[in-house]
């Protein structure tokens, strides 16, 4: 049946579904309730021509903007809350791990590989705290895990990454450590302040659209792996920043706020961050595959 009116159009589309080529099973059932949830949405609002020709525009001058140092529809999809939530659906917390979040645009790979307790500020700025950040990564029954690498990167006290500010050397405020023999981990680095994602083009024009500011909390962003344990993309939260509970990209989960104390006088820093985080171990049949 594939005459159509307003009434059987979504049936008609769905019903189409395989009939001149096959497809898989999760082919079918991804494209059914997105055709369902699509035609609802169009009905819901009554879109006219006018404003599809504009998203039709505005999904075509996104796809523009990609390259290697932008992922435009990335960057949408988190100002729509839309990663945050795929990550919450493949990385769901089923016992004591910690919870992860959204990578970001902003991570480089190949970052200086430092010891622990290293510091990974290669420029100053006047405005700077600087904190001795510290912490176990430990399994589920709560043992430390030696040999954790932990991929770390955040903003300078400009709130620029450095591969966005000419001005900051190469991988400032980036670095690779490994937990000792009882899983501790330690790095000296500066507080992060809060900053604006990008606001230009596409991702600004939603922002403004949606009547949202572009700023994130201060945070410092988290690799962690080792083999037989599940990698954990995740971030910590600044407690006192500015923020923390209206991110523009709805990232901030409660357990990975933190609060920075004022750091005794051995440490050498301003201040002090102490974070333990829990790994699960990789699926047993990976812990199988891998033996
Ligand atoms: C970030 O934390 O670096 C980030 C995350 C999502 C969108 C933009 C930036
Ligand atoms: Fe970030």
């Amino acid at each position: 049946m594939g005459i159509v009116n307003q009434d059987n159009i979504t049936d008609v589309v769905i019903e189409s579904l395989g009939k001149h080529g096959d497809i898989t099973d999760r082919q079918r059932e991804i494209m059914v309730s997105l055709i369902r949830n699509m035609h609802a949405f169009v009905k819901d609002v009554k879109l006219q021509h006018g404003e599809f020709l504009a998203a039709c525009d505005y999904l075509a001058r996104a796809g523009k903007l990609c390259n290697e140092n932008r992922q435009e529809f990335i960057l949408l999809a988190d100002i729509l809350g839309v990663e945050v939530l795929v990550d919450m659906l493949t990385n769901p917390v089923e016992g004591k791990e910690s919870e992860s979040t959204v990578l970001g645009p902003f991570y480089r790979e190949n970052p200086p590989v430092l010891p622990k307790g290293a510091s990974m500020i290669q420029k100053h700025f006047d405005n700077e705290e600087t904190a001795y950040y510290e912490g176990y990564i430990r399994d589920e029954n709560g043992d430390g895990i030696p040999g954790v690498t932990l991929n770390v990167w955040e903003d300078a006290p400009n709130g620029i990454y450095e591969n966005l500010d000419p001005d900051q050397p190469e991988y400032n405020l980036r670095g690779r450590y490994e937990t000792d023999e009882n899983g501790h981990y330690a790095f000296v680095a500066v507080r992060p302040v809060p900053y604006p994602i990008p606001e230009d083009e596409t991702a600004g024009e939603l922002l403004h659209f949606m009547g949202h500011h572009p700023n994130r909390p201060g945070h410092m962003h988290f690799i962690i792996s080792k083999e037989g344990f599940r990698p954990l993309i995740s971030q910590i939260y600044d407690g006192d920043s500015e923020w923390l509970e209206e991110d523009s990209v709805f990232a901030v989960k409660e357990s990975l706020i933190g609060n920075f104390k004022p750091a005794p006088e051995e440490l050498g820093t301003d201040l002090h961050f102490e974070f333990d985080f829990v790994l699960k171990a990789a699926a047993a049949e990976h812990a199988i595959a891998a033996e």
